[in-house]
């Protein structure tokens, strides 16, 4: 006699290869069983009409990650995880920062104790690497592989994080050794600085001069020497929040030259455009990220990208800064020069749901495509998969629940997240999750969050698909 836990029945199930009717059955917290007719659960869960997803990876957001003078990011564990679970997503990939100075393992044990009893759904942290000693090198970096954590991000730009090219050969040496992945910022520093400072001198200062000071052969020249780097180690790397058509150029020539150089991209390059910089006053401080958003011509190459495999993963980049706040967009309360605005923008909540709407909904990705890019790929590309990133006998019953005809105008004041703004507001998307559930608990349901707080644990990751050593 079966005896599920739940079961998920006459819901269309799709994972980045198959679409298929069938039921789940989940017990332990695991998929047990596909197939039709299945036995009722002690929870049975009627799906007719609806689509059943695997559950997003968000692999790349910032959780009340430490941030320097006196800025600080509005969503902790609690809050940013329960505002990804209303959007669909059951894993999130934030990153423990070392700051200069300070020990790698220091900055990761730091990471745990911001984590601890928070979360809502599991989650995996990655590292970003801002001091690469030799101790970083030698010991602590190869501990915390072994360890479980297989990914780091190394920052061409930025005061605080840059390396230099010496710097980034020595961490890629490290990634080869121990087969895992470096996610690279690309934006050439220097560049930004020397636009940064013609521009105030011209008294440009207003956010919508942040993409003057970034325009796209910084990120082009940037995209160029990584993957530069990344041949003359031998070992793959991906280049995360690829903008538009320039760093696009550049990939492509690297896999036409059969290298491994893989991309991500996010939401607010195929939504918002450098326009979106220039909003009424000082509104446009809220659309400041890096790289900036580009322009509608830009936002098809990344549409073409997403869907003739150029980009591997479709992350948030949720970067959670409060508008009207003194540690977020006013630094000290005011109106700054757009070089002090912190860079980020919120796209945790909405994520899977623009992707949906604008991607599958308008037929420019199908819907094992948007399966790969937000869940599965992700998944493999840090050492998650097949427990995360699928729907498979076996793996974790991590399950969205879809929708696909319910239509939602984005409001802020219905997200989760303790930002107070979405650059999103507005806009209009059709298709939204209705049930989240974490290891077979429902975690979101009906518009309402509902897991508790500390039931998401920790996972080590595995070695990255991608990064994984070849066998001689
Ligand atoms: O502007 C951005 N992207 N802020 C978040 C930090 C980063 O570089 O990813
Ligand atoms: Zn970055
Ligand atoms: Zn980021």
């Amino acid at each position: 006699m079966d005896d599920f836990d739940v079961v998920i029945r006459n819901g269309t199930i799709a994972t980045a290869s198959d679409t298929m009717q069938c039921d789940v059955g989940i017990k332990d917290g695991k998929v047990v069983a596909l197939a039709r007719n299945l036995a009722r659960g002690r929870t049975d869960i009627d799906a007719a009409g609806k689509l059943v997803l695997p559950g997003g990876v968000d692999g790349h957001c910032h959780l009340d990650q430490p941030m320097p003078d006196g800025l600080e990011m509005a969503d902790d564990f609690l809050s940013g995880s329960i505002s990804a679970a209303c959007g669909g997503t059951t894993t999130v990939i934030p990153f423990a920062a070392q700051a200069k100075g300070q020990s790698l393992r220091a900055a990761v044990e730091d990471y745990h104790r911001r984590a601890e009893g928070k979360a809502v759904i599991d989650y995996a942290f990655h590292m970003i690497i801002s001091d690469p000693t030799e101790t970083v090198l030698r010991e602590e970096l190869p501990r915390l592989i072994r360890e479980g954590y297989t990914s780091f991000k190394i920052y061409m730009t930025y005061d605080d994080m840059k390396l230099n090219d010496r710097q980034i050969l020595d961490l890629l040496a490290v990634a080869r050794r121990e087969g895992a992945m470096a996610m690279i910022h690309a934006e050439n520093s220097d560049c930004i600085a020397w636009l940064t400072e013609q521009l105030e001198a011209a008294g440009l200062t207003a956010p919508k001069y942040h993409a003057a000071s970034r325009p796209m052969l910084v990120e082009r020249e940037a995209t160029h020497r990584a993957i530069a780097l990344s041949e003359l180690v031998d070992v793959p790397i991906l280049i995360v929040h690829v903008s538009g058509k320039e760093a696009i150029e550049q990939i492509r020539w690297a896999r036409g030259h059969g290298l491994r150089i893989y991309a991500e991209t996010c939401p607010q390059y195929v939504m918002l455009t450098e326009q979106d910089l220039d909003m009424d006053g000082y509104h446009g401080a809220k659309c400041v990220c890096s790289p900036p958003p580009r322009d509608k011509e830009n936002q098809q190459y990344i549409w073409d990208g997403l869907a003739d495999g150029l980009f591997t993963v479709f992350s948030s980049d949720h970067a959670p800064f409060r508008y009207a706040d003194a540690k977020g967009k006013m630094p000290e309360g005011k109106e700054v020069p757009f070089r002090y605005i912190p860079n980020g923008i919120p796209g945790l909540e909405t994520r899977l749901p623009l992707l949906f709407s604008e991607g599958v909904g308008r037929g420019r990705i199908d819907l094992n495509r948007f399966v790969a890019l937000t869940a599965t790929e992700p998944a493999k590309m840090y050492g998650l998969y097949p427990r995360k990133g699928t729907i498979a006998i076996g793996g974790d019953a991590d399950i969205a629940i879809w929708d696909p005809l319910k239509e939602v105008v984005i409001a802020n004041e219905a997200l989760h997240h303790n930002v107070d703004y979405t650059p999103y507001e507005g806009i209009k998307v059709i298709g939204w999750p209705t049930m989240t559930l974490s290891r077979g608990e429902i975690v979101y349901q009906e518009n309402r969050p509902c897991g508790t707080a500390g039931r998401g644990k920790f996972l080590k990751c595995g070695l990255p698909d991608p990064a994984r050593p070849k066998k001689r």
